[in-house]
């Protein structure tokens, strides 16, 4: 049995790294929809439609649980996954409760897809957690795009983030949540804008431990990459040419095999 992890494109791999983290031996199988990327402007029944494919994909893979390293694919379809299928699902929160919770200046910003802050989700989230504090919530139109092509940072960048980031400091946020598995490849860029005063909330290692318990709490046997075997436990899959993905995965390890990454179209 392996752990599915699946996002729009390569912006769940900073998810990946942390499950790594805290399962670095756990067999893993990781899906790139790239070329359906980004998936922040398409309708809620694309998204499902898109999201039941590969998970059928994940399961023939063997996939005992799957990992929805993608805010917007967990806004519009965790639960119709969860309605279809046996398996345990874990979605990305959107982080409003920490930031909320700590913040001193009681403002705080949230950077994401239109589909995630159109979602339930979130509304539910910010009533929930952050009725008595003002949230910025921005769409980071564009950026979703940068981090795909691999432009994560200089100038363009920079410009583009200031556009979001500017409104919350001027209002005062001292917390941001970023609401998109994609924005922490972004990170160096998002903290110079920010300033030090300003704490950058990225979800993923909760998420990480969140799967852990969960494949704890369900006893599901993970298989494990033997030390002695020159194995790599995570095997890639996208939709697009292998290289973009390669090239992303590989600035968070570059001792992946490049046999391990393959097209796929489904
Ligand atoms: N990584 C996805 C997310 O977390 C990106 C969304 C998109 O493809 O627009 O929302």
């Amino acid at each position: 049995m392996c752990i599915g992890v699946f996002d729009s494109g390569v912006g769940g791999l900073s998810v990946w790294k942390e499950i790594i983290k805290v399962l670095p031996k756990a067999s893993i199988t990781y899906f790139s929809d790239s070329a359906n990327c980004p998936y922040g402007n398409k309708s809620q029944q694309q998204i499902i439609d898109r999201a039941y494919r590969i998970t059928d994909f994940l399961i023939s893979k063997g996939a005992g649980i799957i990992v929805v390293a993608c805010n917007t694919a967990t806004a519009a379809a965790i639960r119709a996954l969860r309605e279809k299928y046996q398996i345990p699902f874990i979605g990305m929160e959107p982080a409003v409760k920490p930031a909320a919770l700590h913040s001193k200046s009681g403002t705080i910003g949230v950077l994401a897809t239109r589909g995630t802050l159109n979602g339930n989700h979130f509304h539910a989230s910010v009533e929930r957690f952050a009725s008595d504090v003002n949230v910025v919530a921005k769409v980071g139109e564009g950026l979703v795009e940068l981090v795909e092509s691999g432009e994560t940072s200089g100038q363009k960048v920079k410009d583009l983030l200031k556009v979001y980031i500017d409104p919350m400091l001027e209002q005062g946020a001292d917390h941001i949540v970023l609401g998109c598995t994609h924005y922490p490849f972004l990170l160096d860029s998002i903290k110079e804008i920010a300033g030090s005063g300003v704490v950058i909330v990225d979800p993923a290692p909760a998420i990480a431990f969140r799967t852990l318990n969960v494949i704890n709490e369900n006893n599901l046997k993970i298989s494990e990459i033997k030390e002695a075997t020159s194995e790599y436990p995570t095997t890639f899959y996208t939709t697009a040419p292998v290289e973009k993905l390669m090239m992303m995965a590989h600035r968070i390890d570059p001792q992946i095999p490049e046999s391990n990454f393959n097209n796929i179209e489904i």
